[in-house]
């Protein structure tokens, strides 16, 4: 049985292990955290992505180490990288995990047979190729291949994409991760394959217009509201233009989450870098910001202090446990600080993160 191994195992690279396991291959995992592998191992992960706990119990191949040893040393040609790339403070992101799994491939040697770095953790436009020099002369290639998935379907997203985006440096290896596609997608998408550094542009451009599309609509609302015409009746019909489309296209919070405002950000960046100012993804930037601050005043009007405001979930996603760059959050931090009783909806999960974060700030009601 064919081997493959992914560094990483975190909420992108768990789904992704257990996919891959489950089309047929011996699956080798890695992560840092001792706790997350032994929980792995035990199956006893929890999740609260659908069906990563399910997958986890049926899965037969699936073998996760904590000793990097066992990677290198194994029989697995195509080794997936998955590891955090968080944002630094200028916008672009901190390579510093990848690198470190490079340095320790780089010094394991040059391999006697070809063996395949596949990176899907969101890199800068660049960094794949200076990944390429480091390791091309030690018979490893490289491919950049990000996904595109939403949280709280990460498992169905990766089974069903519109397209898979690698990103590749001769076509046999492009081949060799389309093959495990193929295996992998119950769908018929398209692949889209390209350099390098075309795929890593394609990665931040797609979060860019997506997050223009939101922030358009939010626009639109805002002013609708403004003059009490109505928000959703315009916005259904302008997205059923198959020109425009329905999806991310209606009026509420402004986007968040850990994807899209950061790699909004890293493409204003990166087009900066190259000496090409990009207004739109950072007027994009500002128009989430305009409307939060629209939703709070709105919010302001309809509801008076000392009477509860109910918040039916503060997650950036209902349903995901996640509170980075949450707009909903945002909102009730910002009203409970001038005042207002806010109550909040959520899961004991989410409910226990936020108790630790901002003590006797909310008062909560468990929602399961
Ligand atoms: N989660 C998503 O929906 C999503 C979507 C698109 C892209 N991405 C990208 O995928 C990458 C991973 O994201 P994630 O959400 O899975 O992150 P995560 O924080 O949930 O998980 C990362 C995992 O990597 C492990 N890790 C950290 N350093 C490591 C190292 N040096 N070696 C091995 N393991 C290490 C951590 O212990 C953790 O388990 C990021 O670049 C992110 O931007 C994530």
């Amino acid at each position: 049985m064919e081997k493959i191994a992914i560094m990483g195992l975190g909420r992108l690279g768990i789904c992704l292990a257990l996919n891959i396991e489950r089309i047929g291959y011996s699956v080798l995992g890695f992560d840092i955290s001792e706790d997350r592998v032994s929980l792995i191992n035990q199956k006893k992960l929890q999740s609260t992505e659908p069906l990563v706990e399910e997958f986890l119990l049926s899965a037969t191949n699936f073998l996760a180490t904590s000793n990097i040893k066992e990677v290198l040393t194994s029989s697995a040609e195509i080794i997936f990288i998955v590891v955090p790339t968080p944002s630094l403070p200028d916008n672009s992101f901190n390579h510093d995990a990848i690198d470190r799994i490079i340095k320790e491939l780089a010094a394991y040697g040059k391999q006697p047979s070809t063996k395949h770095v596949v990176i899907n953790s969101t890199v800068m436009p660049g960094y794949c190729d200076s990944v390429k020099n480091t390791l091309g002369e030690l018979n490893y290639t490289i491919t950049y291949n990000p996904e595109f998935i939403a949280q709280g379907s990460i498992i169905k997203d990766q089974q069903f994409p519109d397209q898979v985006l690698i990103g590749e440096t001769n076509p046999d290896t492009g081949n060799k991760i389309e093959a495990v596609y193929k295996k992998l997608c119950k769908n018929n998408p398209r692949y889209c394959r390209m350099s390098l550094v075309s795929a890593e542009i394609t990665k931040l451009a797609t979060n860019c217009f997506l997050t223009t599309k939101i922030a358009f609509a939010n626009a639109v609302g805002d002013i609708a509201t403004k003059v009490n015409a109505e928000p959703d009746k315009i916005l259904n019909a302008i997205g059923s233009d198959s020109r425009i489309g329905e999806k991310y296209f209606k009026y509420g919070f402004g986007y968040g989450g850990p994807c899209f405002p950061r790699d909004n950000k890293a493409f204003t960046h990166f087009a900066n870098n190259i000496n090409y100012q990009m207004h739109l993804s950072h007027s994009t930037d500002v128009a989430n910001m305009q409307h939060a601050d629209f939703i709070e005043d709105v919010w302001k009007d309809k509801n008076s202090i000392g009477a509860p405001i109910i918040f039916d979930s503060v997650t950036y996603k209902k349903g995901t446990d996640i509170l980075e760059e949450s707009q909903q959050l945002k909102l009730a931090l910002s009203l409970a600080r001038q005042g207002y009783k806010i109550v909040i909806k959520e899961s004991k999960m989410v409910i226990s993160q936020l108790e630790k974060l901002y003590p006797n700030m909310f008062i909560y009601e468990i929602n399961e």
